[in-house]
């Protein structure tokens, strides 16, 4: 094997990852909110974003779901650009098909479970099935009568949203998801709109799910002991920047950086 050989087949044997950030910035108003940001995720990999308030979690989740462009910087979702597209040899400004094709890889649960108030538990999840993936509705709905049992809610694929506790509702919510088969599945702040004694019920059915399948995970908590439990990576973020990263148990048993410890002191005294 020659040397230009011997490096392509060490680029080979990398894991490419599933979600990459490459020098990525955003402001608002002149306030920097990611500041040239880099974080590779592989495929199947649970990764925690954790960190103070304002720190640029949730806007990263927005700028992979297409909702929030970068100022510059690359975005890759399997290796292919997010926010550009290829035209012929150049890369240009992504389109809205270009947009509406990556966003169909990212599922997202959010702090308030966004259910259709109109619709039952069951078609809450095969709307989207339909909608978005063509299933005929009657394949939808066996699909979500399927998952409604695996969130433990079977018994109830025809209540309503506001017959539901939110616990119930974000259950159906992680559910719909689920049933997309997302690529990359993001989740911020799943439990912090739930009455304290429902948040276990929604960690643990979240935890199974992920667990139990390949889907990458993002996701933003507040809770050290559920991300401690689901991710295989903690990323702690300051002013829009990783400052540390590593095993749940390091960065949050054992962390290395003054701004981590501070961090996890201040919830600990707020819990
Ligand atoms: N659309 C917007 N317009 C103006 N400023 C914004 C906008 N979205 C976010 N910001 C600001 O960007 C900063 C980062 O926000 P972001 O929501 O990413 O923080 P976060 O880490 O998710 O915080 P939290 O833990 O409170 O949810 C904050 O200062 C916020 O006020
Ligand atoms: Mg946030």
């Amino acid at each position: 094997m020659n040397e230009k050989q011997a490096v392509e087949h060490r680029a080979d044997d990398e894991p490419k990852p599933l979600v990459e950030f490459k020098g990525v910035s955003k402001s608002y108003n002149g306030h920097k909110v990611l500041d040239k940001l880099d974080v590779q995720i592989q495929q199947g990999e649970k990764v925690a974003l954790i960190g103070p308030s304002g720190s640029g979690k949730t806007t990263i989740l927005r700028i992979l779901m297409t909702l929030v462009p970068p100022d510059s910087g690359v975005v890759t979702i399997g290796g292919e650009e997010l926010w550009q597209m290829r035209h012929g040899n150049r890369l240009v400004d992504a389109d809205k098909r270009h947009l509406r094709k990556m966003r169909s890889h990212v599922g997202m649960v959010f702090q308030q479970f966004n259910l259709f108030p109109h619709m039952n538990a069951v078609q809450n999840i095969a709307e989207a099935l339909v909608q978005v993936r063509g299933h005929s509705r009657r394949d939808a709905e066996d699909i979500g009568r399927t998952l409604l049992d695996r969130v433990g809610l079977g018994h109830r694929a025809d209540a309503f949203p506001w017959q539901m506790s939110g616990g119930q509702q974000q259950r159906v919510a992680i559910a719909r998801a689920i049933a997309l088969k997302p690529r990359v599945l993001l989740c911020d702040e799943v439990t912090s709109a739930l009455d304290p004694e429902l948040v276990g019920e929604v960690q643990q059915v979240l935890r199974d799910l992920v667990e139990s399948s390949d889907v990458t995970v993002l996701i933003v908590t507040h809770e050290m002991r559920f991300a401690r439990q689901i991710a295989d990576r903690v990323l702690m973020f300051d002013n829009g920047q990783i400052v540390e990263q590593g095993s749940p148990e390091s960065v949050l048993g054992d962390p290395s950086h003054e701004r981590t410890r501070r961090f996890l002191q201040a919830i600990l005294a707020a819990s």
